[in-house]
């Protein structure tokens, strides 16, 4: 896969011109061509496939780990932890969130308060005393829990330094939680340090949330290197589930032109689901809940569900 950066964008996209065609106030999406076999194209330039609902679960477990992963800081991980997990719920699977980013973000986004949390992450990682039942909280959504952080987590990073197997301390903790749920997402951190290879050790596949913007381009390519060498270091298993393009403005050929660069780069692991820039996400984070609660009839919560089921097909049912 040739990698990302932004040298080679250099000559198709300057960032100059695409900070014109942003500003300009053109309303209407282009209406999308349709391929020989009628079906329309969809936001990423590829024929849209039909995405079935995920199979019905009689069962729960084991659960497929997927890490939400990208150093570069607002792009949409906490964002899509919460309504990817609240989608899947919603679809039937058994669902556990691991905020694993001392920001606190996705336990403050499903409505925790973080000076009042008994026991956190931070507990399990750090005491062999902590049991994951004493950790794991219900959030508001049915069938979906939460291991919450909080700052506390930030001293995690410095004292695992002098643990004996530090990359591999989150995927033991996780151990009990496997046989119970259908999928455990964890949301990392904006950086590649200690926490982050210690999820993407922990982890089955990985999702890289992009923002459909120029910048968000640069850095992918050492993201790529980090999880080659997890993978090849520490976790065979590890693979790319998908890449997602979030914060979509499909009226500027700025959007469109990053999402075509990504295709070209990551071809088939770049999700065709998008995610549509909507202030509906800020919304629903102050309010503490998932998109798919808090306005459930809106393109935001459609978009997360489609997403819900592109990843079942690609890698729960298949
Ligand atoms: N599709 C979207 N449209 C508009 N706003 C969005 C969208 N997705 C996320 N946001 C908003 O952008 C901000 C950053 O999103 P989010 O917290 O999910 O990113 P992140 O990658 O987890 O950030 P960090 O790296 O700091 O953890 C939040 O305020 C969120 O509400
Ligand atoms: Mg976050």
């Amino acid at each position: 896969m040739p990698p990302i950066d932004a040298p080679t964008m250099a000559p198709t996209m300057a960032p100059a011109d695409a900070e014109v065609v942003i500003e300009e106030p053109v309303l209407a999406e282009p209406t999308l061509p349709v391929v020989a076999d009628d079906r329309p194209l969809g936001p990423t330039g590829r024929p849209m496939p039909l995405l079935p609902d995920p199979k019905p679960v009689t069962e729960h477990g084991p659960a497929r780990v997927i890490s939400m992963c990208n150093q570069k800081g607002g792009v949409g991980k906490t964002t899509t932890t919460i309504n990817l997990g609240a989608a899947l719920a919603e679809f039937g699977r058994k669902v556990l969130l691991v905020d694993f980013d001392p920001q606190g973000s996705l336990s403050v986004g499903l409505g925790l308060n973080p000076h009042e949390m008994e026991y956190t992450v931070y507990n399990l990682l750090m005491s062999r005393e902590t049991r994951l039942d004493e950790v794991v909280v219900p959030t508001g959504v049915p069938g979906m829990d939460l291991l919450p952080s909080n700052i506390d987590l930030s001293a995690a990073e410095v004292q695992l330094v002098h643990e004996v197997a530090r990359e591999q301390t989150l995927q033991r903790v996780l151990g009990p939680a496997i046989a119970h749920y259908d999928v455990i997402l964890i949301d990392c951190q904006p950086s590649l340090g200690l926490l982050t290879v210690n999820a993407l050790t922990a982890s089955d596949g990985v999702i890289v949330p992009l923002e459909c913007e120029y910048f968000a381009l640069r850095g992918v390519a050492l993201l790529k290197n980090t999880i080659d060498k997890v993978q090849e270091r520490l976790n065979p298993k590890l693979e790319i589930d998908g890449v997602l393009g979030t914060m979509f403005d499909g009226r500027t050929l700025h959007g469109r032109e990053v999402l075509e660069r990504l295709v070209q780069a990551w071809e088939d692991k770049v999700f065709h689901t998008v995610i549509r820039r909507t202030v509906k996400f800020s919304d629903s984070t102050v309010a503490g809940e998932p998109i798919t609660s808090y306005a459930s009839d809106s393109s935001g919560a459609e978009a997360y569900r489609q997403l819900a089921k592109e990843v079942a097909l690609r890698c729960l049912d298949a």
